[in-house]
Order: structure tokens, then C-alpha cells, then sequence
């Protein structure tokens, strides 16, 4: 059993973006610019953007983080998200998800500059990325692909198993995974909570990503030897003798599954860390465009 180390390949990726940023700065060039829009204050999403604007930082981009009260009305953050479309020293845009429900993510998505869309949420770039033209591809789904790049995995003719239909991750991620691409050419196979016999696919399946967000879901019994397990899962699970007074759990019973695997991502440390390594590719590649 192998891991898929998602922090190590993370560093690497950030490594050589912090690399090619100071080299822009050398040539008098701006640095990539990402502004960050939180609203509310959800105890997750505030630690994913904390974490999107320090990996900024660490890399020499520029960050600004504009946050709302969870009540804020959707006009308000729609005339923010159009203002920052128009500043030409923002190159990226993401807006942390889930909203509070009385605003629409659909016309938050929808407005936000295709161009600026570093999350690969818009339908212009889903459009784009269905189509296997040059997109923003969404960040979990991307990172993924980094790593089973990193480490050669070979995907051709393979059955992959997408666990979860999410606009973020199930869905890109099973359409990545076929197209004729050296990280793709898989045979693929999207489940959901409707799937029948969901342990009969998944004990077909030479890569399975687990993406429904429930800990501890996929067992051993459910897995073949020599798979490659791909673990999206990032709940919260109460736990009063922590500091913090949680644990975050995958969606891979890791423990029993890992001796069954070729690969596996642990959580944390797999593919948390190549979402945010992802979105600064994005984020990059839109400074670059818009230059
Ligand atoms: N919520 C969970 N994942 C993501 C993500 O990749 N981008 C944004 N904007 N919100 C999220």
C-alpha cells in the first residue's frame, strides 16, 4: 500500500508557483491577485478560506478577503461580485460555498466573470471543461488529477467508481476521468444515494473516489485488492477531547481499507491539500490570461 501524499505534492505545486510569481515581480509584473468572498460565518468555510488566503501569502499573491453577515441580502453580494468583474488588478474571484439559503449560488455562479472564475464553477467553463477545451477546472477535481499524475497512476482503460454527484466534485470529477486525456480514458461509473447495489460497483472499480461526505462510508468489504482509493471526504465529527472539539473524518474507513489498496489518500494531508494547490494554478493561469 501506497500513500498519496497530497500535502508533499501540494508543497511542490506551490513551490513552483511562488517560484514563477517572483519572477514576475523580478520582470515588474503584478502579482496574481485573488479575492475571496466569505459570507457568514460557518465554522468550515471560515477555515477553508483562512487556509485559500494564507497559501496567498505564502506564495506571493496578493489576497483580499471581503466578508458579509450571513443575512446580507443577495443584491448586495451580486453588486460586490460585479464590482470586482470590473477591477482590472483582480484576477480571480471565488465565493465560499454553501450560501445561506435565502441567496441564489446559481446566480452567484452565474455572475461572476467567466474569465475571473478560478473555482471552474461558472457553465461557461463547465461548458468548456464538458467539451475538453482550455477551462478553469474545478479545484477538488483538479488536484486529484495532480496527484494521480504526480505518481504515475495509470488511469487508461480503468473503472473508476465517482461516489457522489456534487457540482463540485462527483460530477466534474467523473467527466475528467473519461475524457481522452492522460489523466483520464477511464471507464467511469457515477453513483449516488439512489444507486442500487452500490458495493457491487465499487468491488469493480480500479479507482474509486469517495465524495458523498459521510465519515467512515466506504469499507474494506466494499473494495478490491489493489484499488486506488481516492478520498474526497472532509466532516467534521464531534470530538470533546480535541482542542478544537472536532476531528475531521474521510469518507474511506482508511484503517481497513488501506491494506487493500495499491494507493490511498489519507485525510488529512491527501487531497484537502491539492484543492487549494489547484485553485493557485487557477488563479495563476488567470493572471497570466488577463495580462
Ligand atoms: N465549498 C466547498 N468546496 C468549495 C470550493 O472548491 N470552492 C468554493 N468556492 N466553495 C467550496
Amino acid at each position: 500500500m501506497n500513500i498519496l501524499d497530497g500535502k508533499l505534492v501540494a508543497q511542490a505545486v506551490k513551490d513552483e508557483l511562488k517560484a514563477k510569481t517572483e519572477l514576475l515581480k523580478k520582470a515588474g509584473k503584478s502579482s496574481p491577485h485573488l479575492a475571496a468572498v466569505l459570507v457568514g460565518n460557518d465554522g468550515a468555510s471560515e477555515t477553508y478560506v483562512a487556509a485559500k488566503v494564507k497559501t496567498c501569502e505564502e506564495i506571493g499573491y496578493i489576497s483580499t478577503l471581503i466578508r458579509f453577515d450571513a443575512d446580507v441580502e443577495e443584491d448586495v453580494l451580486l453588486d460586490k461580485i460585479r464590482e470586482l468583474n470590473e477591477k482590472k488588478d483582480v484576477n480571480g474571484i471565488l465565493v465560499q460555498l454553501p450560501l445561506p439559503r435565502h441567496i441564489s449560488e446559481e446566480k452567484v455562479i452565474n455572475t461572476i466573470a467567466a474569465e475571473k472564475d478560478v473555482d471552474g464553477f461558472h457553465p461557461s467553463n463547465i461548458g468548456k471543461m464538458v467539451q475538453g477545451q482550455p477551462a478553469y477546472i474545478p479545484a477538488t477535481p483538479y488536484g486529484v488529477l495532480l496527484l494521480l499524475s504526480h505518481y504515475n497512476i495509470e488511469t487508461k482503460g480503468k473503472h473508476a467508481v465517482v461516489i457522489g454527484r456534487s457540482n463540485i466534485v462527483g460530477r466534474p470529477m467523473s467527466i475528467l476521468l473519461s475524457q481522452n486525456t492522460p489523466t483520464g480514458n477511464c471507464t467511469v461509473t457515477i453513483c449516488h444515494s439512489h444507486t442500487h447495489n452500490l458495493k457491487e460497483l465499487t468491488l469493480q472499480a480500479d479507482i474509486i473516489v469517495a465524495a458523498l461526505g459521510k465519515p467512515a462510508f466506504l469499507t474494506a468489504d466494499m473494495v478490491k485488492e489493489g484499488a486506488v482509493v481516492i478520498d474526497v471526504g472532509i466532516t467534521r465529527v464531534e470530538d470533546p477531547t480535541k482542542k478544537k472539539g472536532y476531528v475531521i473524518k474521510g469518507d474511506v474507513a482508511f484503517d481497513e481499507v488501506a491494506p487493500k489498496c495499491s494507493y490511498i489518500t489519507p485525510v488529512p494531508g491527501g487531497v484537502g491539500a491539492m484543492t487549494i494547490a489547484a485553485l493557485m494554478k487557477n488563479t495563476y493561469l488567470a493572471a497570466s490570461l488577463q495580462e
